[in-house]
Order: C-alpha cells, then structure tokens, then sequence
C-alpha cells in the first residue's frame, strides 16, 4: 500500500514548489502562512518560487495558542473573499499549525479543495505535514476537531532549519528518534550518532528515512485503527509530561516531552516486554545530555495519571493505553499500564534521569 501523499524531499524547496504545481497543469494557487515564517522564510523562498512570489496569501498569526475556530473562520472568510473555488490549491508554509489548521481549512472548505505541505520547522516535516492529520485545539483540548485528509504533496527540505533557535531543532529530532526506535536498531543507532546541532548537512538524508517510517505506516492505517498506533511510542508519558509542564507555566517543547517520554515507555518496555536494557541507556544518555530532564517528584505522580486518563489515545475512560516496544523495530500497541506500573516507571525515570 502507499500513501496517496507525494513526497519530496529536495533543498531547492521554490523550483521543486513551482514543478509540482506545474504538473497539476497550473491551478490557482493561494498560500496560508504565519507571520513568523512570512517575515523568516519567504526573503528567501519568494526569490526561487513564482507560486510564493505570485500566489494571494493567508497570514496567520504564529503560536499553537492561534489554533483555534476562530483563526480557521477567518481563513475560510479570506478564502471565499479570495473567491477560491475547489479546483484552486491551498499551499501551506509553516510549521504545524500551519499545516494542521491549513490542511483543516482544505479539506473543509468547499467539501475540500487539495493542499500542498511546505513545512519549514523540523518538527512539522517529519510528523506533522506528513500523514493527513489535521485539524484545530478546542475546548481546551489539543486537535480536539479536525479530519483525516491528506495533502497531494509534501515538499520537504532543511532549507530553513537555519532560521529555527536549537530548541526546535532538538524538538522535531525528538520524533526522528521515535522513527528510529519504531524502525531498527540501525536506524535508532544512526541518530544517536550525531548532534543534529551541528550535522545540520546530515539531516536532509536523516529526515527522509525518518518519514519513511512514518509513511509506510500511515499508508497501511490511514485512520489510527491499528498499526498507526505505532507512532505514538513515547506519547502516552509524553503528552502527560507535556501538558502537566503547561499547568506548571513552564511549558516544554512536544518533541522534548516525547523524549522524556520514551526514556519512560522504554523502561517499560524493558520491564514488560525484554527491551535491551543496553540500548535504553544509550537513549536515556543521548536525552539526558542535550535535552536535561524533566523534573518531577512523587508528589507529582497523580497530575500525571490524571493527565493519562484525559488522553485521546485511551479507547476506555478508565484504562491508561501504550504503545511499547520489544526490541527496536518490534512495536507493540494497545498494550494497557496499571498505575502501579506507571508510578514505577516514573521512579526509575527519576533514578535515571535526575
Ligand atoms: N503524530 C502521529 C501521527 O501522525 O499519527
């Protein structure tokens, strides 16, 4: 099976841009982007591109926090206003809002138009731009609304990487070594190996095997009905550490939080399931040493299972769901944790880490 979604993946993100727009026989093209990337991005993108320099654009302003209804009403009204009809292609450039929120306005405006994916941080281009998933926070709840929809093409690049502050670097990097856990004990041992700091030149070659997981996986469960459940290794403590740090005020980075997550799921995994314990230290020594640890005590233990429970990934109100791993390349999902196993974990975590 494949996805219907073309991947590209060049660093020369406008020629490869106007290519592809040329071979869907030249549509009308309108661009959706944040404010952030227009003034970042664009200097240098606008002169390799006549689909940037000549397209209409939508300016979102940037921040998760812009997620909203409200900021997709007002590209819906730009999009009529722009008279955009279904055969017109939305081209999002931008990190994941941009592509969640735009890919969402897509698929919904006029029962979906197509869109092309142009993600400019690493984080959007090896998850979020990629597999179709879009949609929009609400009511408090992250994508709490949106659709399965694919773009026709992602067109990938670390052209722009240079304009991300290194937090964000580390952050979609954080996603790239959850590809590697899910793919092989190569592939994990490959981005070990570097300092994607300062291997920037590496990357490119590094992102596309890391979307290779991802693809491949998506183009067996579109939906998240089984195999997709893969990808959320490391996402079950992650998405707890992530918003427990938001109700702390001191938010942390997704692919911070998925990191911390991992060294978590893979001491379970060690624990349930045999994982090598050799390579969950070599892990949990890669994150300790570029992205420190997230500190917590016992007395944060409920917080976190709260915030478990309150995960969409979990089909039973009261059950804690993760996907966990036998060895590198071996997942296994829907594998359901007891609170004492978590609480466990948690203190091997804190052995571990701080
Ligand atoms: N970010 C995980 C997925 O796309 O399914």
């Amino acid at each position: 099976m494949t996805m219907n979604e073309k991947l590209i993946f060049t660093n020369k993100t406008g020629e490869e841009l106007d290519r592809f727009i040329g071979d869907l026989g030249n549509p009308r093209t309108i661009i959706i982007t944040d404010n952030n990337v227009e003034a970042e991005v664009f200097p240098a993108l606008g002169p390799a591109s006549g689909v940037v320099r000549t397209s209409p654009k939508i300016v979102i302003p940037a921040g998760d926090d812009n997620k909203t209804l409200d900021t997709l009403a007002t590209v819906w009204k730009a999009l009529s206003e722009m008279e955009a009809v279904r055969k017109t292609v939305v081209v999002n450039i931008g990190g994941g809002v941009v592509t969640d929120l735009g890919g969402f306005a897509a698929a919904t405006y006029m029962r979906g138009m197509r869109c092309v994916n142009v993600p400019t941080t690493l984080l959007a281009a090896v998850d979020a731009s990629v597999g179709g998933k879009t949609g929009i926070n609400f009511n408090g709840f992250k994508n709490q609304v949106g659709v399965f929809s694919e773009p026709v093409a992602t067109i990938i690049s670390s052209e722009f990487f240079s304009t991300l502050p290194d937090e964000e670097i580390l952050s979609g990097y954080g996603e790239m070594l959850k590809h590697g856990l899910l793919e092989s004990a190569d592939a994990i041992g490959r981005l070990l190996a570097i300092n994607p700091l300062q291997d920037i030149s590496l990357l490119l070659q590094l992102i596309c095997d890391s979307v290779s997981v991802k693809a491949r996986v998506v183009a067996e469960d579109l939906r998240e009905s089984g195999a997709r459940k893969l990808l959320n290794l490391g996402h079950t403590f992650g998405h707890a550490f992530e918003s427990y740090s938001y109700e702390r005020n001191s938010p942390a980075a997704h692919g911070y939080a998925v990191v911390w997550g991992l060294v978590c799921e893979l001491v379970l995994s060690h624990m349930r399931l045999g994982f090598p314990s050799e390579l969950l230290y070599k892990v949990k020594n890669y994150v300790r040493e570029y992205y420190g640890a997230f500190a917590i005590t016992c007395n944060d233990y409920p917080a976190l299972i709260r915030a478990m429970r309150h995960d969409k990934k979990n089909p039973e109100a009261d059950s804690i769901n993760c996907t966990l791993l036998r060895a590198p390349g071996v997942g296994v999902t829907d594998e359901v944790v007891s609170e004492d196993e978590i609480k466990s974990t948690l203190d091997i975590y804190r052995d571990l880490m701080l």
